[in-house]
């Protein structure tokens, strides 16, 4: 019998590929060509199954000129690339990588806050630049760390994983807002406590967001949230880009509505809002949050064994459609 055809869609660790080439017919990506929308269909035509990155768009459009497909592996915990409803109704899995990635990412998060907070990019910008000639008694002086009040929006894994750092690694008075309440013990192992939205806002020193992208949590942060919050406080976004309204976050850091930012993630990246390469008080980085080698090698991994689980009878190990 034939082997399932598969595409891997961007290019990925080496030995992911052969691993996935003693189970498969691989067609992979080794230019790491980034392919339109149209391309992507072409390429995905005649295959059985998909392994993405997170930024191929898998919609009904892409589904109805590939009838082959059965699997789409996103080597990713957020699948808002995914119309899952689409791919429910095409009869098509979609897994993610949940779990192997979430004290990573957490760790980023945490590091972000504390750059920040700590105006850790200014100042070296300004060192780089040859500017520091004195020290001063407010030169770059930031916002307290340890014993502030940090408000995380998403409360899941990796929003969990910032609450026990900040709880129990400096002292953190921990709120969080979620859909749903974590249960007691959880919350007493993370030691927060559940406020509404305008609540967390007003008082939070530092806000972290870690939702998942979705229309409803689309501008969770805009002018209007902005305006709640202290303007001491900095803003956090390792979630995805869409959350926040970068226009009306420029704006904000500008006029000092807020002291700062740090974001991982933008609306339609990779380009990144004119208006927040040009303020100074936010840190900007490229959607590295979960990107140690360990663990990028791991999120491969796990995507390629859901598609050889699929494909072997097994069922997917996280399926993000049933
Ligand atoms: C994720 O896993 O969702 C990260 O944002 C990487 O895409």
């Amino acid at each position: 019998m034939s082997q399932p055809k598969i595409l891997i869609a961007r290019e990925v660790f080496p030995d992911v590929v052969e691993r996935l080439r003693a189970h498969f017919d691989v067609q992979d990506n080794p230019q790491d060509t980034i392919w339109s929308p149209a391309e992507l269909a072409a390429q995905l035509a005649d295959k059985d199954g998909a392994f993405t990155t997170g930024s191929q768009r898998i919609d009904a459009a892409l589904l109805a000129a590939c009838p082959r497909l059965q699997i789409v592996a996103n080597m990713a915990v957020g699948y808002n690339n995914f119309d899952v409803d689409a791919m429910t109704a095409a009869g098509v899995q979609g897994t993610n990588t949940p779990d192997v990635l979430t004290e990573t990412t957490a760790d980023f998060g945490f590091a972000l806050l504390m750059a920040t907070a700590r105006r850790m990019a200014e100042s070296e910008h300004f060192l780089r630049a040859g500017l520091w000639k004195q020290w001063r008694y407010d030169m770059f002086a930031g916002a307290e760390v340890h014993g502030s009040t940090l408000g995380i929006i998403g409360m899941g894994r990796i929003g969990q994983g910032i609450a026990k750092r900040g709880a129990h690694g400096f002292g953190m008075n921990v709120v969080y807002h979620n859909r749903s309440r974590l249960t007691p013990a959880l919350e007493a192992e993370c030691k927060a406590r559940y406020v509404e939205k305008d609540e967390l806002l007003a008082t939070a020193d530092h806000v972290v967001l870690v939702l998942p992208y979705t229309p409803a949590s689309h501008h969770t942060i805009g002018a209007a949230e902005l305006a709640k919050m202290k303007p001491t406080a900095t803003l956090i976004n390792i979630a995805r880009g869409g959350i926040v309204d970068d226009a009306a976050l420029a704006a904000a850091l500008r006029e000092g509505r807020i002291a700062a930012a740090g974001l991982d993630v933008f609306e339609g990246e990779p380009r990144v809002h004119p208006d927040l390469l040009t303020v100074p008080n936010v840190v900007l980085t490229p959607h590295i949050a979960s990107a140690t080698v360990a663990t990028r090698r791991a999120m491969a991994n796990l995507a390629a064994d859901n598609l050889i689980a699929f494909f072997g009878g097994r069922g997917p190990l996280t399926p993000v459609n049933q």
